[in-house]
This record gives C-alpha cells, sequence and structure tokens, in this order.
C-alpha cells in the first residue's frame, strides 16, 4: 500500500518513513526541500535498502498538487509533515507562515477530496495547549490562545481537518507532539536545523562539538524543582512508529470517530538541567553552559497524559532520556565526520 509523506525528508518524516518501508508500505515523499535535503533518501535507503521516490515541488502550488494526486489516485494514506515551524521566525514573517501551513494543508485535501482519497494525518503540536491548568495535559483539555503565528497555524490546521472532515468523506487523525528529539540508531539520519538551532538538543550536540560556543538555559526562577522550564521529551522512533499505527487504524477501520486526536508524549517530564545531566552522562563530555534570562514565550512546564493514546492506539513510548540524548550525540558526531570527509 502506497502513503505520501509530504515533508518526508525532514527530521520526523525521514524517520517516520522509514517505519513505514519497515512495516512493508511504499512511501512516495513531497518535498521542498526548503529546510532538508535531497540526499537523505539515500539515507533512507541505506537503512531499510528501499528508496523512496521523491517529488520536489511546494504544496502551495496549487496546480502542481492537484496534479500530482490527479497521478497518484492510488494512495492509501496521506501523512502531512511538510511545514514551517520555527516559533521566532513566525512573529517576523507571521504572513509566510499562514500562506504556507495552511495553503499547504487545503491544496492536500483539495486533491485527496477531488481523488476520493480518505486518510489523513496530521502533523500536530502540544504548543495548541499554551500553559495548561492542569498537568499531564490530556487531549480533552482547553486550548489556549496560541503564543505565535506558528502555533496559531496548529490550531488553525486542526479546525481546517475538523470541518473538512465534517463535510467530506475525509477520516482524520491528528497526531500532538510534544518534544521530539534523538535520531535513528543508524546514525544515518537525525536532526539537521539550518544555521542557529534554537531547541535545546541540537544546541546541547553542537556546543559539545565545538560549533557553538556555550548554552544558554533560559532561566532557573521558574516554579520547579530545579528552577529550570520542564518539557516532555520524546524519542522520534517512537514518535515515528506512532505515525505507523494511525495510518494502520484507519486503513483497518478501526476509529472510533471521523476526526480523532492523540497526544504523543512519555508522561514524564524533565527539566533542562536533566536533560543536560543525562547528555554528560551518555557522551561522557563536559557542557559548557550559563544560565541567562527566560526565553519570551517559553511556557513553564508542560508533560503529557498520554494514556489515552496507550489504550486507543495500543502505542506506548518506550525509550528513556539517556537513549534519547545517547541517538542525538551519536548523530551530531557521525554527521560532523561526514561532513569534514566531503571538504
Ligand atoms: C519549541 C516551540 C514549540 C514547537 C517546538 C518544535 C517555543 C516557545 N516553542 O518547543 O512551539 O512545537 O519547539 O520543536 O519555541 N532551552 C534552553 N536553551 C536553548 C534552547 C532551549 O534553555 O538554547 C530550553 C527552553 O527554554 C525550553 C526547553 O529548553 O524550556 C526546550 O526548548 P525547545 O527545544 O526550543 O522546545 P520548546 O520551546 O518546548
Amino acid at each position: 500500500m502506497k502513503i505520501l509523506v509530504t515533508g518526508g525528508t525532514g527530521y520526523i518524516g525521514s524517520h517516520t518513513v522509514v517505519e513505514l518501508q519497515e512495516s512493508g508500505f511504499e512511501v512516495v515523499i513531497i518535498d521542498n526541500l526548503s529546510n532538508s535535503n535531497a540526499e537523505i533518501v539515500n539515507s533512507i535507503e541505506a537503512i531499510t535498502a528501499t528508496k523512496p521516490q521523491l517529488e520536489i515541488f511546494d504544496l502551495v502550488d496549487r496546480e502542481k498538487t492537484l496534479n500530482f494526486f490527479k497521478r497518484h489516485n492510488d494512495i492509501a494514506g496521506v501523512i502531512h509533515f511538510a511545514a514551517l515551524k520555527a516559533v521566532g521566525e513566525s512573529v517576523e514573517k507571521p504572513l509566510e507562515y499562514y500562506r504556507n501551513n495552511i495553503e499547504s494543508l487545503i491544496n492536500v485535501l483539495d486533491g485527496m477530496r477531488a481523488n476520493g482519497l480518505e486518510n489523513f494525518v496530521f502533523s500536530s503540536s502540544c504548543t495548541v495547549y499554551g500553559q495548561p491548568d492542569v498537568l499531564p495535559v490530556s487531549e480533552s483539555a482547553p486550548l489556549k490562545k496560541a503564543e505565535s503565528p506558528y502555533g496559531n497555524t496548529k490550531q488553525i490546521s486542526e479546525d481546517v481537518i475538523c470541518d473538512a472532515t465534517n463535510a467530506t468523506g475525509l477520516r482524520s487523525i491528528a497526531l500532538r507532539y510534544f518534544n521530539p528529539i534523538g535520531a535513528h540508531e543508524s546514525a544515518l539520519i537525525g536532526e539537521l536545523p539550518l544555521g542557529v538551532p534554537n531547541n535545546l538538543v541540537p544546541f546541547i550536540t553542537q556546543t559539545a562539538i565545538g560549533i557553538r560556543e556555550q548554552l544558554s538555559v533560559y532561566g532557573d526562577n521558574y516554579n520547579t524543582p530545579d528552577g529550570t522550564a520542564i518539557r516532555d521529551y520524546i524519542h522520534v522512533i517512537d514518535l515515528a512508529k506512532a505515525h505507523v499505527v494511525a495510518v494502520e487504524r484507519m486503513i483497518k477501520g478501526k476509529m472510533k470517530k471521523e476526526f480523532e486526536i492523540f497526544n504523543l508524549g512519555t508522561g514524564k517530564g524533565y527539566s533542562v538541567l536533566e536533560v543536560i545531566k543525562s547528555f554528560e552522562k551518555v557522551s561522557g563530555e563536559k557542557l559548557n553552559y550559563i544560565i541567562t534570562g527566560r526565553r519570551e514565550g517559553d511556557i513553564e512546564q508542560v508533560w503529557a497524559d498520554p494514556s489515552y493514546s496507550n489504550a486507543e492506539l495500543g502505542w506506548k513510548a518506550v525509550k528513556g532520556l539517556d537513549e534519547m540524548m545517547q541517538s542525538a550525540w551519536k548523530w551530531e558526531q557521525a554527521y560532523r565526520e561526514k561532513d569534514k570527509d566531503k571538504r
């Protein structure tokens, strides 16, 4: 069975393509390579012995998108990752974010409708909860006003999908990710941020390898045990596997309603200092960091209640923090080694 993975050369997308292929699915990727590299399909082939098909174009291009669906009307499911995702950049360029993230979604849904395709999985985020009133946060928690245009595109996208699902023959699952980190154990694929990383773990590994001078820990006066902010970090492989489960659930007709929402987290929160300690333990490196002021827009603490996902999907995140940090470090080292060879 053929699955379309938009954004399939990106960080979460590429790991999901590997898991899909290893579960026997055929994969076709659409990506505009705005934040990734076409060579990723070779790395995926090195892991799975199968090279996924890659079509390079922008899903904001309506004609190209509709034309793609006309040529591929045998797709069993669509997993839609393709989107811009930098919070800070979205504040500076809101129109780009709304245009890119919302128009591409509408074009994909339109292409599916035109060809009678039914199964749609969407890449959402725990950012839709803001700072929840109750922890752990479950899928029924009220959504707070988005802190950024990026976060707002996730909320709007969920609304668009919900309305489209009600009005057409579509079946949809939105997966709300907590904080994905780590890399494939082969160290052939992993997170590859363009420029200076915004996210914690790539910043840690780039500092340890000497590309960044020092990590800033954003605030140690939060109302948490060690004063630093708490997140639910989840191994990208655990996250990728949940997408395979979601697609199979749709194909096998196991959904309880036409639009379902699931949290993808471990249920356990770690502070920034705990993440650093885990990194230092598994790498044997001493990390150069200082405590600085809080980052604007950051929330204090959030972690998932994954019990509904665990029960309904029969899926559970199994990899612990040390394993996540170990794999992120292995990937960073392998990537820089390869990069050196190229120069
Ligand atoms: C961020 C986004 C979130 C998005 C997710 C995608 C914000 C406010 N939120 O989540 O909407 O879905 O990325 O990956 O940007 N930290 C440091 N120093 C650093 C970097 C981070 O101390 O150099 C801290 C942060 O303050 C936070 C934790 O590390 O407490 C995790 O940060 P990050 O990896 O950026 O993820 P989020 O902010 O949770």
